[in-house]
């Protein structure tokens, strides 16, 4: 598979930038294990047909394995973040935002949204994102917009 930029953040695991054609069948596996079969995510809406438009990022284990993925759209809406549960407290996650805000800012895109599950709110926290707007449902579960400006960082 050939991405984009494949960073080795560690010996641990790796992660890549990528279209959604190059990518798919390794990011299709994330998404169903966390988001269908872990949060019973419907595959209508899992499958929402804005992947061929986004730009993703894959992490891959040391053996090249598929442990992690998000996307951002044209828009700079990240969205899809997720990471193995066996993956998850090693910065798998944090490297895949990383990864996907560096190449936001690439684009020199002003400002990133997303739309956070309540219970993640803290995670992006750490990336100096903040809460806009009231909590609203979204498959089944609570969630609230977030922003970060990349004017001046
Ligand atoms: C949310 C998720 C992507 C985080 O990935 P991860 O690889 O476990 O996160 P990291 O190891 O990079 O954690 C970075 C920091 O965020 C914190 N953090 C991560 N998930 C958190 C959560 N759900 N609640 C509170 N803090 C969290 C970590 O404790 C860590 O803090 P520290 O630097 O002070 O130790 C992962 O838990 C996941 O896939 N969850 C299921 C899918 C999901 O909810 N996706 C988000 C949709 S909006």
């Amino acid at each position: 598979m050939i991405g984009l930029l494949e960073v080795p953040i560690n010996n641990l695991f790796s992660v890549q930038l990528l279209s959604w054609s190059n990518g798919q069948p390794l990011l299709r596996l994330v998404r169903e294990a966390v988001f269908m079969v872990e949060q019973g995510v419907s595959a209508e809406m899992e499958w929402d047909g804005l992947d061929e438009a986004c730009q993703h990022a894959l992490a891959l284990s040391a053996t090249g394995d598929a442990i992690g993925c998000g996307r951002i759209s044209p828009e700079g809406h990240i969205g899809r973040i997720a990471v193995l549960p066996a993956w998850r407290g090693k910065r798998v996650g944090s490297s895949l935002l990383e990864s996907l805000l560096g190449y936001a800012r690439s684009q020199h895109y002003a400002q990133v949204d997303l739309s956070a599950q309540i219970q993640a709110v803290p995670f992006y926290w750490h990336f100096n994102f903040s809460e806009v707007g009231e909590i609203f449902m979204d498959a089944n579960m609570p969630h609230i917009k977030m922003q970060l400006s990349l004017e001046h960082c």
